[in-house]
């Protein structure tokens, strides 16, 4: 199989618990649900969650029909299935961005939210996104804007020695990088996308402020600063939706199995057996495990 950028690895990782639940970001959860709100379709048929977590976000996205909840850890997917649980309109897999397993065209929807900023290769994660986006089809992806006031005053105090106006990534720990707004459009218009809107959230992620004002209070300020977006973006964190060109198709294959496509050599067709998805082609198989299709490695 071809070589892929390093991954982020969150096996075992307790960040839905540490990070959110006892981590003090009730006012970030909150602003980010006003930001989806704003930006999701009203309706549509199957949403492709990338880098779901432990579905935090997954059920703002109850407009659609069914939802492939999709990470690369799968101690996250199983955290996300005591969540929101085992039935038709959650459909767990583990994959790679990288290399996605499901078919060309296949959905009418996708998210991406806190998750790009794990990307040692941003573009080539979004192209395989897109490619997987039916015509027609919404993407919102949340990034780190490194264009960020902090950044902005900690370089020009010679605090930081990265310059938030170059336009390429920076990387300031492993795996964890931030992006120029204009990096993003231009990578989003290359391949195909339209920007519709531009969000800024997270205006007041300030330590002192958090304390001294109730996070909904802040999320609603937030809610109200977000549309300046539109404008200028200098928060640390940025949503955008971007639109594919053309017309959705009517219908979604009915069987799951249809799909997926084989990540090791691309072939579509694979085939459902006891516990396994097989191609036919390089009789790869990939297990279906507690739940989890996993396309990660070949059994
Ligand atoms: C910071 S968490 C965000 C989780 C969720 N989107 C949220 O906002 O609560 C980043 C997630 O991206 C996943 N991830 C990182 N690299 C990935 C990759 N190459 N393919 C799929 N998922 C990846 C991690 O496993 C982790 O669950």
């Amino acid at each position: 199989m071809a070589q892929t950028p390093r991954v982020c690895d969150y096996e075992g990782s307790d960040y839905q618990q540490a990070f959110w639940d006892e981590g003090g970001r009730a006012y970030e959860d909150q602003a980010e649900a006003i930001a989806l709100k704003r930006l999701l379709p009203k309706s549509g048929k199957l949403m492709l969650e990338v880098g779901a977590g432990a579905g935090r976000n997954t059920p703002r996205y109850a407009g659609f029909e069914r939802v492939v909840v999709m990470d690369y850890s799968t101690t996250q997917l199983a955290q996300a299935q005591e969540r929101l649980g085992r039935s038709d309109q959650y459909i767990y897999v583990a994959a790679d961005v990288y290399r996605l397993p499901f078919r060309d065209g296949l959905f009418d929807g996708a998210t991406m939210i806190r998750v790009l900023h794990h990307m040692a290769d941003a573009p080539n994660a979004l192209a395989q996104i897109r490619r997987t986006l039916q015509p027609g089809a919404t993407f919102i992806l949340e990034f780190a804007n490194k264009l960020n006031l902090k950044a902005i005053l900690r370089y020009g105090l010679g605090r930081q020695t990265w310059s938030p106006f170059d336009l390429a990534p920076v990387e300031f720990v492993e795996l964890n990088f931030d992006f120029h707004p204009k990096a993003i459009r231009q990578w989003l218009n290359e391949l195909g996308f339209t920007l519709e809107r531009t969000l800024t959230v997270s205006h007041f992620r300030l330590g002192w402020l958090k304390r001294l004002v109730p996070a909904r209070w802040l999320a609603a300020a937030d809610g109200l600063l977000q549309p300046t977006g539109a404008l200028f973006q200098l928060t640390p964190s940025v949503f955008v939706q971007a639109v594919l060109p053309g017309q959705l198709k009517a219908q979604i294959p009915l069987d799951v199995a249809d799909w997926f496509k084989c990540p090791g050599c691309g072939a579509d067709e694979l085939q459902a057996e006891e516990d396994f998805l097989v191609c036919p082609s390089c009789q790869s198989r990939w297990a279906v495990r507690d739940g989890i299709y996993d396309f990660r490695e070949s059994v």
